[in-house]
């Protein structure tokens, strides 16, 4: 049996990962605000968590040792949700929008892979955490520094974890991907922002059709980092 924790399965990239996920007959866990009437069947369950609440997030503890319990061949933890928070330039920003963009983009995959090491690192089954990320965390987007530095931060997470996992007797494997633009609902919010100095660029990937269909990118996830052996502790890009 192989397990699958994914968060932000309502909608997006996460959609496409937890689907593409259950056809390889993956147990898949979705965790989020919202669950997703697409996703069903009994391999699938969905788990609610408010990932702007980075305090909830130790409480799926007990869920993650009923996994170790059940003995699986293989564990996965994809955390995938997150916000744009392109929330204004610096001297402008909303603080709410701030704390929100921090505790979906960072605290989450931060304290998910926290609890996910402290009951799964004694084990000798196979472990891997993909952190999504994005090329915002190497380029300065005006109006947009909350999301780079997440992206940023989910990126030196990665490389940290490695160092840390990389002498174990059971290593977990951890990566971040880069998945490029995706047409997804957070891209189209994104270009229909009023003042947001990148729109132009947005509007117009969208226009040519330059944004890519994000379940089409969930299976080359899949086949490339699930499936795949990883250079643990690399962020890839996918063009
Ligand atoms: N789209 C792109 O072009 C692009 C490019 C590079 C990287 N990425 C990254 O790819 C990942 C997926 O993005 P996407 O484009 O698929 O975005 P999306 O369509 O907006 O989906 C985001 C997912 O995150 C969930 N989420 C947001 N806030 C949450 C919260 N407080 N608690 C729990 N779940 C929450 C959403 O669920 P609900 O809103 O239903 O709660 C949704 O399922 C993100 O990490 C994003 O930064 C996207």
């Amino acid at each position: 049996m192989k397990i699958a924790l994914i968060t932000g399965i309502s909608k997006g990239l996460g959609e496409g990962l937890a689907k593409i996920l259950l056809e390889r007959n993956y147990r898949v866990t979705g965790l989020g605000r919202n669950d997703n009437p697409n996703l069903n069947g009994g391999h699938y369950r969905f788990v609610s968590l408010d990932l702007k609440k980075p305090d909830k997030i130790k409480t799926i503890k007990p869920l993650l040792q009923e996994m170790a319990n059940e003995q699986p061949e293989s564990i996965l933890l994809i955390s995938n949700a997150g916000v744009h928070g392109a929330c204004g330039a610096i001297g402008e920003l909303d603080e709410d929008k701030v704390l929100e963009t921090f505790n979906v983009n960072l605290l989450s995959p931060v304290l998910l892979s926290n609890v996910f090491t402290d009951v799964f690192a004694p084990l000798s089954l196979h472990k891997r955490i993909l952190n999504v990320s994005s090329a915002a965390a190497n380029s300065p987007i005006p109006g947009g520094s909350t999301y780079c530095q997440t992206k940023a931060g989910v990126e030196i997470l990665t490389r940290v974890m490695f160092e840390e996992q990389k002498n174990k007797p059971y290593p977990i494997e951890v990566i971040a991907i880069r998945p490029g633009r995706l047409d997804t609902p957070m891209q189209a919010e994104l270009r229909h922002l009023p003042n947001l100095p990148m729109g132009p660029i947005l509007r117009k990937a969208y226009e040519d059709g330059a944004l890519k269909d994000p379940l089409l990118t969930a299976r080359e996830i899949v086949e490339k980092f699930v499936d795949s052996p990883i250079e643990s502790g690399t962020t890839y890009t996918l063009e």
